[in-house]
This record gives structure tokens, sequence and C-alpha cells, in this order.
């Protein structure tokens, strides 16, 4: 879909279905005799997990919770808010957090903590997306799609003020217009 000339392609749809299916064949080997719970961080996760699910061979089980950090601009503000919560407690259970993107490290970091208290086996950590410039914690990603400069980036889950999500390839703006606040 094209939506806008000024969006540049930084991964299209076949590289980002040919890395899946590298990581899907990694946590299959990884976790091979396991059923881990795979949790999709919303809403940013939700093409990428159903993407990867579905290309692990294991009889793995999904949940989901959604965080907030950025509100409607293209800044993190550094305070991450829990909006839902796991259906489950997953005490004993194999995590794997999957993430869109990992850009401060703060939300990934908060997700760690936080699910740590519920005394899970294991918890591990995915996101399609690595922009390590922005780094301000420090969190282990066990599996990386990208890793990607700093670009504000959109679509394939991927938002600007909600919109682009459903654009099937990652994009960004390549003259992002001056911040009038
Ligand atoms: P962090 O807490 O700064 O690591 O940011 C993580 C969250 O911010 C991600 O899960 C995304 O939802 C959002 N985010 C970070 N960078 C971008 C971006 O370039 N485009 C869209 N969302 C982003
Ligand atoms: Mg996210």
């Amino acid at each position: 879909m094209i939506v806008n000339e000024e969006v540049k392609v930084l991964l299209s749809q076949k590289q980002i279905h040919e890395r899946i299916e590298q990581i899907a064949a990694q946590i299959t080997q990884d976790y091979h005799g396991r059923s881990p719970i795979c949790i999709g961080v919303l809403k940013g996760a939700f093409i990428f997990m159903a993407d990867l699910v579905r290309k692990i061979d294991l009889p793995l089980r999904t949940d989901f919770l959604t965080v907030s950090s950025y509100g409607d601009t293209t800044k993190s503000s550094g305070i991450v808010r829990m909006l839902s919560d796991l259906s489950k407690p997953v005490e004993d259970e194999d995590l794997i957090i999957i993430e869109d993107i990992v850009d401060t490290g703060r939300t990934l970091h908060y997700l760690i903590e936080n699910l740590r208290t519920r005394n899970p086996r294991s918890i591990r950590t995915c996101a399609l997306l690595h922009k390590p410039e922005l780094k301000e914690v420090d969190v282990q990603i066990d599996y990386i799609g990208f890793t990607i400069p700093n670009h504000f980036v959109i679509g394939y889950g991927l938002d600007a003020a909600q919109k682009y999500r459903n654009l099937d390839y990652i994009g960004y703006f390549p003259n992002p217009k001056p911040k009038t606040i």
C-alpha cells in the first residue's frame, strides 16, 4: 500500500519475512520440547507477532499486554504505563516478550522487571527492530530482527500518532516536519 510518496522504504515486506523465518527457526530450536508463552506488546507488535508465531514450530501459547510510553509524539516520554495486563499468571512459565522496536530500552526494561516479579521459569526478549543510538537503559534482546539507524519508523505495526500501522513494509519520513510544539 502506498500512502504517501514522502515515505521511504527502510525494510521491504520480503526482507522482513525472510528475517522472521530465521528468527522463528532459532526459537523453534532453542525451545525444543517446551511450550513457551509468547507475550505480544500491543499495539505495535501485533503484526510482527502474528507473522512470527505462525513460523514457529512449537506448541506455544500467546498472551498480550498493552503499554504506552509515547503519547502521540515521536519522542519517548520515558514514562511507561501498563494499559492492559496478561490474562493469566505466568509462574513457572517460559516467557518470550515480543516487541516491535527497542528504542531507549525503557519499555522493555519495565516489562522485564514487571514480569520477573511473577516468578516465571525464564524470560527472553524478541524485537523486530533495534535502534541502538537512542539507548538509555541496558536491556538484553535475545532475538533481534534488524538494527536500524535513528529514524522514526512506521508501518508493519508501528505507528505515527496511531496511523500507518497497516503498511506492509517499514518506512520512514526522509524530511520530517519541524516540531511545532
Ligand atoms: P522505548 O521504550 O524508548 O524503547 O520505546 C519502545 C516503544 O516506543 C516501542 O515499543 C514502540 O511502540 C515505540 N517506538 C519507538 N521508536 C519508534 C519508532 O521509530 N516508530 C514508532 N514507534 C516507536
Ligand atoms: Mg511497542
